[in-house]
């Protein structure tokens, strides 16, 4: 298998957004558009996500106009200067409020955390915290070896990355 994620940068210096998009054995899975540099966006995406509509088709019509309301108000000139982006942002709110949340059947934004890993969530480390003990003494590893292979920890310029052929 081949796992591939292109990023395609707007470019015009550093912090500007980008199309991403994940590959699996050349054909695109996943491609996403939200701009970075939109003040406040990733916070007001999911409040927007757990916010309650009266329906699907709702939620649908509601997420642009509260997003374009928002940067109005709050931001003038963002909402003048960034428009394409501030509807770009929005199609995506939308599409991932759609592609997860299912009022209907009280499945709604977080009803399902994600624990892949355990950046956001416990994941993992709710059993693999070196406290659960078995009968034996033995416990549920938290050496993070078990599951990663280390290449490079706290270096200034990663070998592994030039090698790679990723690296500054
Ligand atoms: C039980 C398995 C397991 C253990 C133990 C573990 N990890 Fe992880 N870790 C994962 C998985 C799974 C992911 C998510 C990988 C992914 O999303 O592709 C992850 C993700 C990460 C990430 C990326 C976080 C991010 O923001 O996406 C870092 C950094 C990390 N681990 C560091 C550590 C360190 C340091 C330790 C030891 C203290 C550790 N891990 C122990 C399974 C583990
Ligand atoms: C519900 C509890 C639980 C969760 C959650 C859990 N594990 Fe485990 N895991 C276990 C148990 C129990 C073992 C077996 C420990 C043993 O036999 O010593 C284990 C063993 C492992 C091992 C083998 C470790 C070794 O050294 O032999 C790996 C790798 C592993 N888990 C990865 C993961 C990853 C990755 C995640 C998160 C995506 C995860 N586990 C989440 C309970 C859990």
């Amino acid at each position: 298998m081949s796992l591939r994620y292109d990023f395609s940068y707007d470019g015009g210096g550093r912090g500007k957004g980008g199309l991403g998009a994940l590959f699996v054995n050349g054909r695109k899975v996943a491609e996403g558009r939200i701009d970075r540099t939109l003040p406040f966006v990733r916070a007001k995406a999911v409040e927007l996500l757990r916010a309650p509509y009266a329906s699907r088709e709702a939620a649908s019509r509601e997420i642009g106009a509260a997003l374009d309301a928002y940067y109005r108000s709050a931001y003038p000139d963002v909402a003048r200067d960034a428009a394409k982006a501030i509807v770009q942002a929005a199609e995506q709110i939308r599409a991932i409020y759609l592609r997860n949340v299912f009022p209907s059947m009280n499945l709604t934004w977080g009803t399902h955390p994600n624990h892949v890993g355990h950046a956001d969530q416990k994941g993992c480390f709710r059993c693999h915290d070196g406290q659960h003990v078995a009968a034996d003494g033995r416990t549920i590893t938290d050496d993070c070896s078990a599951c990663h292979t280390i290449l490079a920890q706290e270096e200034e310029a990663p070998k592994i990355l030039a090698d790679l052929g990723i690296g500054g």
